[in-house]
């Protein structure tokens, strides 16, 4: 049951890719960092932002801030169409079938926490049970932790093999009558395997068991149809795709969203409040309380439009030369092992080196201006699996050009000086 999202894609790149072009729009790719030009190589961590972006932040709070859904006056009513335009650029990104189907969240980690408490905990009972991989997050990990202790549930772990991809077999043995919620990652940040997702949720589907898919890693590099894949819930953050931090997106099937209690309560997420009884908004609204991220939610709308104009042909096929070239050069390296060897991976290289911890990798990188991340990914279950304390992880976005590997090699050059 292989979907077209679980192959890899071979692209080709449009005859009119301009990579310096892109990069010309990420002002920050100008900085200088201890005196070098700043190789920004931390992207699953946390992309750069375009001046698309930046101007619709800075726009919004110049020309159309004010609440929304509150006021009569032109500006309220300005800032609620752009608040609501932005909900259909989401809409449309994901080919979701109903605007009601898109909650503005803070990341995908409030995304998770909210199906965790107002989807799986008023259904889970003791002995039931939720699967999530060995490769997953710590926040596709931990909101499951909490929903079973108060529940009874039991959490299983769909095992890896040493690629670092999931042991399907053992995924299809796994999934049983008491099974009641699958939550995988599309993209593993730590190792950079991409899941076959949709022959994920098409198996738990087979068995009636819904699916939440973390597509925080995926969002910036790869298209994400939620009709096509049939994931009941689907989340990310925009500040992995080029937009605004503290804003993320959840879609949800609007049956399931429909049927699940509010999330939080406070203003808009409401119809009626008496000190009686209390009635609820209708979707999307019940699940926004409190005045949200406006200028967040416009911002990532900007970051989406300029993603969708480069193309994700473009964007898959300049980050897979990308990863191809860095494999292959970083495993010329005496020493150096790649964490994260799976037939289909995403442009993020993890990597230890005999004799330099990651730590001491990263800081020595820092010096030559390359930033990277050492450290457990917040996959310290996974750290565990594979008995190390940690990676340095490489991790490469649509701005990446060859020139950064040349810096990446050499730096990594400095760190073979030191530690031999
Ligand atoms: N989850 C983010 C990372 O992998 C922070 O770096």
């Amino acid at each position: 049951m292989k979907t077209a999202s679980d192959s890899p894609r071979a692209n080709t790149l449009s005859s009119d890719f301009d990579l310096e072009k892109i990069r010309a729009d990420f002002p920050i790719l100008r900085e200088a960092v201890h005196g070098k030009p700043l190789i920004y190589l931390d992207n699953a961590a946390s992309t750069q932002k375009p001046q698309a972006v930046i101007d619709a932040v800075v726009d919004y709070y110049r020309h159309s801030n004010a609440n929304i859904h509150r006021g009569v006056h032109h500006l309220s009513q300005k800032a609620t169409d752009l608040y609501e335009e932005s909900r259909e650029c989401v809409r449309s990104f994901l080919n979701a079938r109903d605007v009601g189907e898109v909650i503005f969240t803070r990341g995908t980690t409030e995304g998770i926490n909210l199906v965790a408490s107002s989807f799986a905990r008023p259904r889970l009972e003791e002995g039931d049970e939720v699967l999530i991989s060995t490769m997953e997050h710590h926040s596709n990990i931990v909101p499951w932790q909490l929903a079973c202790e108060a529940s009874g549930a039991v959490l299983k772990i769909i095992p890896i093999n040493s690629n670092g991809e999931i042991i399907f077999e053992e995924y299809e043995r796994l999934l049983g009558p008491a099974t009641k919620l699958v939550s995988v990652v599309h993209t593993s940040n730590a190792l950079g395997t991409i899941n076959p997702i949709g022959e994920i949720i098409a198996t738990a589907h087979a068995h009636h068991v819904p699916v939440l898919v973390d597509a925080a890693q995926a969002s910036a590099h790869t298209p994400l149809d939620v009709q096509a894949l049939d994931c009941d819930f689907l989340a990310f953050s925009s500040h992995k795709i080029y937009g605004p931090t503290g804003v993320g997106v959840l879609y949800g099937k609007k049956a399931h969203l429909n049927a699940m209690p509010p999330y939080q309560g406070g203003g808009d997420m409401i119809r009626t409040v008496s000190f009686e009884k209390t009635t609820y908004n209708d979707l999307p609204n019940k699940f926004e309380a409190g005045t949200p991220n406006m200028a967040g939610v416009i911002g990532l709308a900007a970051a989406i439009r300029y993603v969708q104009a480069i193309g994700f042909e473009n964007i898959e096929a300049h980050e897979t030369a990308l990863l191809e070239e860095a494999t292959a050069r970083v495993a010329e390296i005496d020493g150096l092992r790649i964490v994260g060897t799976a037939s289909h991976k995403a442009a993020t290289l993890s990597f230890v080196m005999d004799g330099a911890h990651p730590h001491d990798i990263g800081t020595i990188l820092d010096r030559e201006g390359v930033a990277i991340r050492a450290g457990h990914h917040c996959t310290m279950p996974l750290m565990e699996h594979l008995g190390i304390p940690a990676t340095a992880r490489a991790s490469f976005a649509i701005y990446n050009k060859s020139e950064e590997i040349d810096m990446l090699i050499a730096a990594l050059g400095k760190v073979k000086e030191i530690f031999g």
